[in-house]
């Protein structure tokens, strides 16, 4: 029967015997599913790992932070960083397609492990050898709604499943596979890592990218950055942070909207608040934010985000919509 503790063993031994004394790398994002998957690995195989922080460019104000110093600290594991941030917004420019930017975040995730890969080897000496294992943090929901294995429809591919390229040289490990969020978040307690990291709200691998409706592009991530940050602030100093499953900040590049500010015409950017209340992300109702927290937010944005003239409120549950807007 289901208890953390035997998905914790029966998970360390099949790692321990897919991997055998091979060496292992696993993306950190800095969120729950990379952080548990990288513990449960490390649990089984300590000194084979060496976690992979990929900086593409496409996080929130602070996440590279976050990654690079608590999941080090708490953890004491091997951390190998790829500056990637020119070589996402270069394979990026000109796509504006959702599914075209999901499967290049997705060839890209894995050329830069391959770079640190040959990175970590060479750093190891003559003790090299080669990398052959990647962990990924996958979820079951991921696999379902990439159409993974089931002959079910692609809603849209998660960068870790449906947008990894075909040449794939290495050796998948997903130890959380199976679960939902809730069990991997027991899984992580379990494990010891820190409440804040383990409650830490979803973000998807993809990051801001998927959240800018249009081409990405250095300018626009600056701007979702800073609405973002906003917003999150907002919801955290009411209190609201353990209420909402997530809420995303959409800026809708490609639209402009007539606005007015001091004696002057401005002519910005909409951005969309995606406050979403969820189980499982499989199904998502909107959460009915207080109004006068929805009034903070969007008095901030408008006042200290020259780009942006409108802040509106996404109330579509899922289905029909899904949680983010690509
Ligand atoms: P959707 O938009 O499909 O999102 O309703 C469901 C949940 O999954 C997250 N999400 C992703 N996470 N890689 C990820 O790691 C992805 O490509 C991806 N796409 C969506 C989304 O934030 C939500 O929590």
């Amino acid at each position: 029967d289901w208890t953390t503790g035997n998905v914790i063993e029966e998970q360390v031994a099949r790692i321990r015997q897919q991997v055998g004394d091979g060496r292992v790398i696993c993306g950190l994002s800095g969120g729950v599913d990379s952080a548990v998957a990288a513990a449960l690995v490390q649990r089984a195989v300590g000194e084979q790992l060496t976690c992979v922080f990929v900086d593409h460019g496409l996080l929130r104000a602070g996440e590279a932070e976050q990654v690079e110093q608590d999941f080090v600290a708490v953890t004491g594991v091997k951390l190998h960083v790829v500056d990637a941030r020119e070589t996402f917004l270069a394979a990026l420019a000109g796509v504006s397609d959702p599914e075209t930017k999901r499967k290049t975040i997705g060839r890209e995730f894995i050329r830069a492990f391959e770079r640190a890969a040959r990175e970590i080897i060479a750093d190891a000496g003559e003790h090299g050898g080669e990398v052959r294992f990647l962990v990924q943090g996958t979820l079951y929901p991921d696999v379902v709604e990439s159409g993974g294995g089931t002959g079910a429809a692609t809603i849209k591919s998660h960068h870790n499943v449906g947008g990894l390229p075909d040449d794939l040289a290495f050796e998948l490990v997903e130890p959380l596979r199976t679960l939902f969020k809730d069990e991997v978040r027991a899984v992580g307690t379990e494990l010891g890592l820190p409440e804040d990291m383990v409650w830490r709200q979803p973000f998807p691998g993809p990051g801001l990218a998927i959240r800018i409706v249009g081409e990405v592009t250095a300018e626009r991530l600056d701007t979702l950055r800073t609405a973002d940050a906003i917003a999150r602030a907002e919801l955290t100093a009411a209190g609201l942070d353990r209420e909402i499953w997530q809420c995303p900040v959409v800026l809708l590049a490609d639209v402009r909207s007539v606005g007015v500010q001091g004696d002057g015409r401005t002519y910005g950017h909409p951005v969309v608040l995606r406050p979403v209340s969820s189980e499982d992300a499989m199904t998502a109702d909107w959460t009915r934010l207080p109004y006068d927290v929805l009034a903070r937010i969007s008095t901030r944005i408008t006042n200290e985000v020259a780009e942006v003239n409108r802040v509106v409120l996404d109330v579509t549950s899922k289905p029909p919509g899904t949680i983010e807007w690509e």
